[in-house]
């Protein structure tokens, strides 16, 4: 297992590029599965989830040149525990796999670190489409003949639940209407990707929170198709926030402003110093000291849970009180005890956690949770003073495309030990 070692505290300077969406690319990628049409996705990043995607896809058939698909030959329906249980994106392949092939066994992605994590609304809105769903043994066993429009509300607008059912819609017959479904950018750009593989598809309230999809029969067509992702907000707004934290001038490229203006108004309340272009952000050192910040996460357009730990990281070094709700997931608040081993005042009182700032931080071994803490503990390190050392960084590597190079370009000193060198210098 790899570990990460920052010696802090660091000072940034530079640009840095934007990957693609790690949470566009997954479910366009299982989207593909769709239709018989290769395509190839533009600039796919270099991630451990998408390798996943890429497995799971090669063992129904799918043929995989780098970053081009070829779907037509499909001759497994089944995705198995072993890779499911590694990434939870991995359930996206069941809409468009019974949508295509009537047809689909899928593993329960089961819980993980961050919260129990159920699939119930993806399995109720295909079961009003006229799938007959049975769990058994851990798998989803669906079947249909041909999927049939149908009127959805989802209880939550959760994201994978309106991927699903978004794909499962395309070949229904009549019309879809997915209510209260999730406005994530990635939700548009999976629709966006749909049209572009059937231009006749009609799909409208992309974004909003009512989406309605008229099915249309499957056809053939052997033309090419090449798409190109959305940038990643996630890894956009870690940078700024990094840039932030070293008080330092580094300009992020390759972004969109618009889908990330939740975490940029947060960090201008707290008076960072933050200049918006339409795709790319500047960080200025600050002119004013930064102030405390009261947080809740909630469903896109509002704060993301995907950014919790990073903010939790900036809170630490404010002088001042910050308030954290996260009010999405029910256990993603394993980076406290780590932040806390480094010298930060952080208090959990349920979903809530109250950070007591302005504490300077000491380098320290810590460990890495999950993908998003992994990330707050990098910037954390930036921030201490001596050497940190981050274990467990595979959780990282899931989600962030070479994610030490693009630090050490900015001048941050941060070195990846793997394993094998730990085990030769023993
Ligand atoms: C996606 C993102 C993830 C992000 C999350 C919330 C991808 C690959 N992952 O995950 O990075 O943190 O959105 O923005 O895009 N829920 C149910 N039943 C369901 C489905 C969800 O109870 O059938 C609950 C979940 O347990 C969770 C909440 O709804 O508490 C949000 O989940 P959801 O929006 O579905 O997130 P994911 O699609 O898994």
């Amino acid at each position: 297992m790899d570990q990460f070692i920052v010696q802090g505290p660091s000072r940034l300077e530079g640009e840095v590029k934007i990957s693609k969406a790690k949470n566009s690319c997954l479910p366009i990628m299982a989207a593909g599965l769709l239709c018989n049409r290769p395509f190839k996705l533009n600039d796919l990043p270099d991630l451990r989830d998408i390798r996943t995607m890429k497995k799971l896809l090669f063992g129904f058939g799918v043929k995989i040149n780098d970053n081009a698909f070829d779907c037509s030959e499909i001759h497994s329906t089944y995705a198995p525990y072993e890779l499911v249980k590694t990434m939870r994106a991995s359930v996206l392949v069941l809409g468009p796999l019974l949508s295509r092939f009537g047809e689909a066994k899928v593993s329960l992605p089961g819980g993980c670190a961050i919260g129990s994590r159920p699939i119930d609304l993806h399995l109720d809105g295909l079961k009003k489409m006229g799938a007959e769903i049975n769990v058994e043994s851990g798998y989803v066993h669906a079947k249909c003949s041909r999927l049939k429009g149908a009127k959805i509300d989802l209880m939550f607008p959760s994201v994978g639940a309106t991927e699903n059912l978004l794909m499962a819609a395309v070949f229904a017959d009549g019309e879809t209407i997915i209510e209260n479904a999730a406005r994530e950018p990635e939700i548009y750009d999976l629709g966006e990707f749909l049209i572009s593989l059937y231009p006749q598809l009609k799909i409208e309230g992309l974004g909003t929170s009512t989406i309605k999809v008229q099915g249309i029969s499957k056809h053939e067509s052997n033309e090419s198709v090449k798409y190109t992702p959305i940038p990643d907000r996630i890894e956009a707004s870690t940078f700024i926030i990094a840039g932030v934290m070293t008080n330092s001038n580094i300009v992020i490229k390759g972004c969109d402003k618009d889908h990330i203006r939740s975490v940029t108004n947060a960090l201008e309340m707290s008076q960072a110093n933050l200049k918006l272009y339409d795709n790319t952000i500047e960080v200025l050192p600050r002119n004013k000291e930064l102030t405390g910040f009261n947080l809740r996460t909630t469903p896109y357009p509002y704060f993301p849970t995907d950014v919790q730990a990073q903010f939790m990281a900036l809170a630490t070094m404010i002088n001042d009180t910050s308030i954290i709700s996260e009010e999405i997931f029910e256990n993603r608040f394993m980076h406290v005890p780590e932040l806390n081993r480094m010298g930060a005042d952080i208090r959990l009182n349920n979903q809530t956690a109250v950070i007591v700032g302005g504490k300077r931080l000491k380098g320290a071994p810590v460990m890495c949770t999950d993908l998003r803490a992994s990330a707050a503990l990098v910037l954390a390190g930036m921030i201490a003073d001596g050497e940190t050392r981050i274990q467990r960084v595979y959780h990282l590597d899931r989600g962030y495309d070479g994610f030490e190079n693009k630090l050490n370009v900015l001048g941050c000193d941060i070195t990846r030990e793997s394993s094998h060198n730990l085990i030769a210098s023993l």
